[in-house]
């Protein structure tokens, strides 16, 4: 086990497939700069399976238990289920989940399950259809998202529901969805707006925080709080009582966990960043490409991790959001 400069040792990794989103949500990909001469990156500059792999098998030697797989939306990378295929076979590793916006779910759910996915956690900010398209701006309907989750169920995948809550912009669906998605069984977490990139906006006026959802939510059910499942957890849960349902809260503004933070990230093109609010990561492609040893790479990890201070939601002030440089979601994955 490798531990950083806190003693928090690596256990997460969350790769990128591709920067490129069908979805233009206002908070993460505003159209007036994801246009059509946004410089996305060429494929040649993405990491192929094969370095993904090499990568992966790198990060469990040294302690990663799980993976994420994200985008941008992952599902618009090709032949992604061969990906997750070589990724279920690697001994040590215990987890595989796949973060996604759900549109191209219905039809890709059975041969993610084929290839060893898991979990599943899908992004859909509200159920009204007109708001919800005016938040994608891109005339994608709940309903395809909503039958993508139907047929992820049904192949046997473990599905969970993010939701971020942006202060006038969808404030209205919390209830609605709170209500849809326990009478589904389906657990669904709340995202307190986060201040990732320099593109989206943010300041603390537009936060909704844990506290205001859930009394909110508990005007109308009762919830208890469920332990963590383990250290690390970045969401606070609860269950609707007398039920198995769960509803969860990601607490980055209100509640930081950076003390607890075991995460890796690595972007689509093999930038490794030990922070998603970082502005500087390590060039992982190019040391693939020039012929590395498996040994120089788990040493060069390590001695990565080793040297990690990241704490950035535990110090986030308002000039720190606005005046710090940091990587875009789109392109990092969350
Ligand atoms: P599970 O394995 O199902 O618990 O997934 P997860 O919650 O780790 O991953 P998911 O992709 O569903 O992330 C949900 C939200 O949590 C996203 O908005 C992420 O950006 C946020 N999040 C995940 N890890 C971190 C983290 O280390 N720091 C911060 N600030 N936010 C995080
Ligand atoms: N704040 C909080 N969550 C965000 N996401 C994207 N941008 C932000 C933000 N600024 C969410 C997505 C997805 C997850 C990976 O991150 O909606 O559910
Ligand atoms: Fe929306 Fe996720 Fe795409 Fe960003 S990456 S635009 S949050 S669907
Ligand atoms: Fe981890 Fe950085 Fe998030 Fe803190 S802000 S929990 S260090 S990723």
């Amino acid at each position: 086990m490798i531990t950083d400069k806190f003693g928090r040792p690596l256990q997460d990794l969350r790769i990128s497939v591709t920067d490129r989103c069908n979805f233009r949500c206002t908070y993460c990909m505003p159209k007036e700069i994801f246009g059509k001469d946004y410089p996305f990156l060429p494929k040649s500059h993405l990491l192929t399976f094969e370095e993904i792999e090499r990568l992966a098998k790198a990060f469990v030697k040294l302690g990663v238990k799980k993976i994420r797989l994200t985008g941008g939306e992952p599902l618009l990378r090709r032949d992604l289920p061969d990906l997750i295929q070589r990724l279920s076979v690697i001994d040590g590793l215990e987890d595989i989940g796949l973060t996604t916006n759900a549109t191209l779910l219905e039809k890709m759910a059975p041969d993610l399950k084929t290839a060893g996915l898991k979990r599943i956690n899908v992004s859909l900010d509200a159920l009204d259809n007109s708001l919800f398209q005016s938040i994608n701006d891109s005339g994608i309907s709940t309903e395809r998202v909503l039958k993508g989750i139907e047929k992820a169920v049904q192949v046997g995948l473990q599905v969970k529901v993010n939701m971020v809550v942006k202060k006038g912009m969808n404030e209205q669906e919390v209830l609605p969805m709170a209500t849809y998605f326990k009478d589904k069984g389906i657990t669904l977490r709340y995202i307190e707006f986060m201040d990732v990139g320099t593109t989206n906006g943010w300041n603390f006026q537009k936060v909704i925080t844990k506290k205001q959802l859930f009394d909110e939510i508990s005007k109308h059910f009762e919830l208890e709080a469920v332990e963590s499942a383990y250290i690390g957890e970045v969401a606070k849960r609860y269950r609707y009582k007398g039920t198995n349902t769960e509803v969860g809260f990601i607490t980055s503004v209100s509640e930081s966990f950076c003390s607890t933070c075991t995460r890796a990230r690595i972007a689509a093109d093999g930038k490794l960043y030990t922070c998603l609010f970082a502005s500087g990561g390590f060039d992982f492609k190019e040391l693939l490409r020039s012929g590395v040893t498996d040994a120089e790479l788990e040493k060069q990890i390590a001695s990565i991790w080793n040297q990690r201070v990241d704490r950035y939601s535990d110090e986030r002030t308002e000039e720190s959001a606005k005046e710090k440089e940091k990587i875009e979601m789109s392109y990092i994955g969350g």
